[in-house]
């Protein structure tokens, strides 16, 4: 992993530049002070010098006394001529000072303080000068005092060395002890990351360990654990769907392989062949049903959308699937009644699948002369469709499940081949790809199944040039 994507790698760079940014800091003001230091160090030194030599100066009284300023002068520069001095006139018996012939340059700022430079010197001298004008007793003349800043250049050079040396150690330091930090700060992250891997389909109850988890990362393992939880319940549901599936689509094959098999056994006759590829034929039906069933809702659980939205009324729609089924509310004997219209956008073929499918419930659970009422009503921008038939009450446990997948009340039907639970999917499918959604309420005789289609926020979702 390159170290700009690993926390450690980019925790220890950080203490590394916040070590190097203090410890410079400091740096620099340490050496701001000791400069200051230095400096007055310095300028006391040379005033201390300077005062003792102009006095005597001031009190001079004649060009005799020359003689014994020059020894005093030569007595006072020690032998490193750390400190010197110079007396510069016209007047060669005043004149006084080493190498006055090498000075290079005198460079005087306020309170006559500045530097001289003398040939082949590293360090200027720090200088304090007077200037006495010429009187009764002696010319005009300039007296120099010096001190050498070698030794005081050397302290601040050697500072810095110890500075540099300073900041870069520390800097290290910190990013040794920054790369320790981080690296045990992620061992809590190195462990779940271990449990993680660890988690396999097989075992899907296994969770990640919540305790002993700093408060950072037990809300990321709450949130994790969670998404395990509603993994494990979709997992389960699609095992029992498999198992549904399965169940439902080996009935009408043992039939087949079984009807074929006796059919096999002996010598048939044309007629009795015909009516084993009739029998064989409504069991093919059977399964293509359930295959185009399962093959839809796939469809539409993958975010599949309606095609072609029309807005239009939705009881003309209603009154078109209710021709359709003429022949099975005739030989039920029960009749349908549409109440209400409401105006929505629909494809048309898909609506007419959801309302097929309420009305075969209906249908199939109405006694003789039962009376089917198909309610439209348009409310809080959704058109609601409700088909109501009287019949025996839904238990209330049960309504929850109605639009489950293979789910059937009565499981005794389950094996008669009437129906494989899939109506209801479908009308939640369709419900869903509408921007809508589904209802079942049973009280009184009276078992009121439905769904919802958006009237107006899904046109705008869709774009759909076809809607008016
Ligand atoms: N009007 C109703 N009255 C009573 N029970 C109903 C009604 N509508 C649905 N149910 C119950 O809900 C179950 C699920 O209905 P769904 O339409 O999904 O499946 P199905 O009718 O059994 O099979 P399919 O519709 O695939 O032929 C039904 O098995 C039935 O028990
Ligand atoms: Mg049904």
């Amino acid at each position: 992993m390159s170290p700009v994507h690993s926390i450690t790698g980019r925790l220890t760079a950080m203490f590394a530049l916040a070590a190097l940014l203090v410890l410079s800091l400091l740096g620099y003001a340490l050496d701001r002070e000791l400069a200051t230091v230095l400096e007055r160090q310095q300028v006391e030194q040379l005033d201390t010098k300077f005062q003792d030599i102009d006095y005597v100066l001031q009190r001079l009284r004649g060009p005799e006394q020359w003689a014994r300023i020059h020894a005093k002068l030569d007595a006072l520069t020690p032998p490193n001529r750390s400190t010197q001095y110079w007396i510069l006139s016209d007047d060669p018996r005043i004149r006084y000072g080493n190498a006055l012939a090498e000075i290079v340059g005198i460079r005087l700022g306020a309170n006559s303080v500045g530097e001289l430079r003398i040939g082949g010197q590293v360090e200027p001298m720090l200088i304090r000068s007077d200037y006495l004008p010429a009187n009764e007793r002696h010319a005009a003349l300039r007296f120099i005092v010096g001190v050498d800043s070698g030794p005081y250049a050397r302290t601040r050079r050697t500072f810095r060395s110890v500075m540099l040396v300073s900041v870069s150690g520390g800097m290290l330091l910190a990013a040794l002890i920054g790369y320790f930090i981080a690296h045990s700060g992620l061992v809590p992250l190195k462990r779940l990351s271990q449990e993680a891997y660890a988690l396999s389909p097989n075992m899907l109850s296994q969770r990640l360990m919540t305790a002993k988890l700093p408060a950072e990362l037990s809300d990321l393992v709450g949130s994790f654990n969670g998404a395990l939880d509603r993994l494990e319940v979709a997992y389960q549901q699609l095992e029992s769907f498999n198992a549904d599936v399965t169940h439902e689509l080996r009935t009408p094959l043992t039939n087949l392989i079984g009807n074929t098999q006796v059919a096999l056994s002996r010598e048939r006759s044309v007629p009795q062949l015909v009516e084993v590829l009739q029998s064989n034929l409504e069991d093919l039906e059977r399964l293509r049903g359930i295959v185009n069933d399962m093959l839809f809702l796939a469809r539409a659980n993958l975010g599949e959308r309606p095609q072609q939205l029309l807005f239009t009324s939705l009881a003309t729609e209603v009154h078109k699937t209710i021709e359709f089924l003429d022949f099975l509310l005739e030989e039920a004997q029960v009749s349908v009644r549409v109440q209400g219209d409401a105006r929505a956008p629909i494809e048309s073929a898909l609506f007419c699948r959801a309302v097929t499918n309420l009305l075969h419930n209906a249908i199939r659970h109405s006694e003789p002369g039962a009376e089917i009422v198909v309610e439209l009503v348009s409310r809080d921008g959704q058109a609601h469709v409700s088909v109501s038939n009287p019949g025996p009450d839904i238990p209330h446990e049960h309504l929850g499940r109605l639009f489950d997948r293979f789910y059937r009340v009565d499981a005794s039907r389950t094996k008669s081949g009437e129906s494989h639970g899939l109506g209801l999917a479908i009308v939640k499918a369709v419900a869903a790809m509408h921007a809508g959604n589904v209802f079942a309420a049973s009280s009184d005789g009276i078992t009121t199944v439905g769904f919802s289609v958006s009237t107006g926020a899904h046109e705008k979702q869709n774009h759909n040039p076809l809607i008016s």
